[in-house]
């Protein structure tokens, strides 16, 4: 790693969705200081020391390279890494506990507590730690027990710096953030280390986007951020279904809704409903703990978000077999898309993965397309029973189906030629849009029936028969 001085030496442990772009943006930002991810996972550094990362996101690869081997090194020396460093972000993955108390709820907590007692254990002079992950109020409290407990002398100044940034969007997100999140202890140190970290934010962030507080209210605000964005989402999806039923359209309403300043015009999309890594899991922490405090009418509140994200997903497999006569038992179903959103091949926790699961279970036969995602979405089907074939080309994924449901808005689906795809389905053709991506106008006209979300439907059915 040559003999070059640093002015400061950064370690992140956890080499994941989070933790590599978010290092490779403050390396570039800050060559005099060297930063180094680290991970227990040796197939994924081997990934980020070669030229096949291991996460997709647009302008990622020029920044890695760009300083990849300068400031920026990937490795499985972890303790070696924690001695070196004088501030550590945390950035492991917090999943959802699938076991004992608060199981399907709780954040799990054991990889945080893991590193807490690994950079305990390798720790010879103090050092800031800044936590990264997303986790449960007052997790800081338990970082700090764990690190000061026993008879070490070194000190561990802690610090919650959420992240914000979305998938797909990640390198332009962090490079250019509404605002960056530094919570910390009111006392002497605890305002030093949190002034180290704007030392460093501050090569690119302006200081009027730094925001400041206590710990437990930053590491509260991050789950409240991502409750509201889902929140919202459930709300015009709920909407949606009422549009269904009335023949109102969905996008003409949030267009209304949105022009007025104060709900503003962003997260309003009606679809599938919310997926990804992050949505699910954090309102169900939120819930979690609304229910330790003896909150039941907030933590009901917020499973609503939930119940309308799952209802949403039943509405649409339950439009369909309606639609399909009633059954879609040995018919092909083609469906576009994957991701849990374009340009990521992420599909954790992808509303395709439910819907898939539903057809399946009626019996349908699946084929599924998508330009990022397949490796995916075959180990999250993998021990799902029935037909499901992956096929890169959509044209041919298409051929034969009896109907196409559209799971993810990829550009290049609005792009395919549909006349050649609805000439080589079975008759009638049903499309249905599950993000109100595509024409549905021009569809209806190529011959297709269309169905979208909080849409009155397009059938040729009707018009026949009149
Ligand atoms: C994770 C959390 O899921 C999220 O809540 C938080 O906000 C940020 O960190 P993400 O980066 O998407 O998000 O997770 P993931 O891609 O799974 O990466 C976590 C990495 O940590 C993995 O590469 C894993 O191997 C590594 N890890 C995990 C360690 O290095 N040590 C551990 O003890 C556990
Ligand atoms: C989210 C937050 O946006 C980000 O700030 C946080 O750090 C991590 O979680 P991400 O999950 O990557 O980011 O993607 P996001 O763009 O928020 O989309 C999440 C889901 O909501 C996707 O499935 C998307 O399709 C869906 N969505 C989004 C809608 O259904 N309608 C919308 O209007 C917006």
């Amino acid at each position: 790693m040559g003999d070059k001085q640093y002015v400061k030496n950064i370690l992140c442990i956890g080499a994941g969705y989070v933790g590599g772009p978010t290092m490779t943006v403050i390396a570039n930002f800050c060559p005099d200081y060297k930063v180094t991810v680290v991970d227990i996972s040796r197939d994924r550094i081997d990934r980020w020391n070669s030229d096949d990362l291991p996460i997709y996101e647009p302008g990622l690869k020029e920044r890695v390279l760009k300083a990849r081997g300068q400031n920026l090194f990937f490795s499985t020396d972890i303790d070696r890494g924690i001695d070196e460093a004088d501030i550590i972000f945390v950035s492991v993955n917090t999943p959802t506990k699938t076991f004992g108390e608060g199981a399907g709820r709780a954040v799990d907590l054991q990889y945080i507590e893991k590193t807490a007692r690994r950079i305990k254990a390798s720790s010879k002079s103090d050092k800031i730690i800044v936590e990264k992950s997303t986790v449960p109020v007052r997790a800081a409290e338990t970082l700090s027990k764990i690190l000061h407990s026993g008879n070490n002398s070194v000190h561990f100044e802690i610090l919650s710096n959420p992240e914000f940034m979305a998938e797909g969007t990640g390198i332009h997100d962090m490079e250019n953030p509404d605002r960056v999140l530094i919570g910390s202890m009111d006392t002497p140190s605890g305002r030093a280390a949190r002034d180290e970290l704007i030392k460093i934010y501050e090569r690119w962030v302006p200081r009027e986007k730094m925001v400041t507080s206590d710990l437990w209210s930053s590491e509260l605000s991050k789950l409240v951020s991502n409750a509201f964005l889902a929140q919202r989402i459930s709300s015009i999806n709920s909407i949606s279904a009422l549009c269904e039923v009335t023949g109102a359209d969905v996008d003409e309403v949030a267009r209304a809704v949105g022009k007025d300043s104060r709900i503003g015009p962003k997260f309003l999309r009606a679809g599938l409903g919310f997926g990804g890594s992050c949505f699910r899991k954090d309102i169900l922490n939120l819930i979690y703990l609304c229910e330790h405090y003896g909150l039941q009418p907030a933590a009901d509140f917020w499973q609503q978000v939930i119940a309308i994200n799952d209802f949403q997903m039943q509405r649409f497999v339950h439009r369909m077999v309606a639609a399909m006569f009633n059954t879609v038992a040995d018919k092909k179903i083609t469906l576009f898309g994957f991701a849990f959103k374009p340009d990521t091949g992420d599909t954790r926790d992808s509303p395709a993965i439910h819907i898939s699961k539903m057809l399946l279970k009626e019996r349908a036969r699946l084929w599924v397309t998508d330009p990022h995602a397949l490796n995916n979405a075959r180990q999250d089907l993998e021990d799902v029973e029935g037909e499901i074939v992956y096929e890169p080309d959509p044209y041919k994924a298409a051929e034969g189906a009896h109907a196409i449901a559209l799971m993810t808005e990829w550009d290049q689906y609005r792009a395919l030629d549909y006349r050649r795809i609805f000439d080589r389905m079975e008759k009638p053709a049903f499309l249905f849009d599950g993000r109100n991506h595509l024409d549905h106008q021009a569809l209806f006209d190529l011959g297709f029936n269309v169905y979208a979300v909080g849409k009155p439907d397009r059938t040729r059915f009707n018009n026949d028969s009149q």
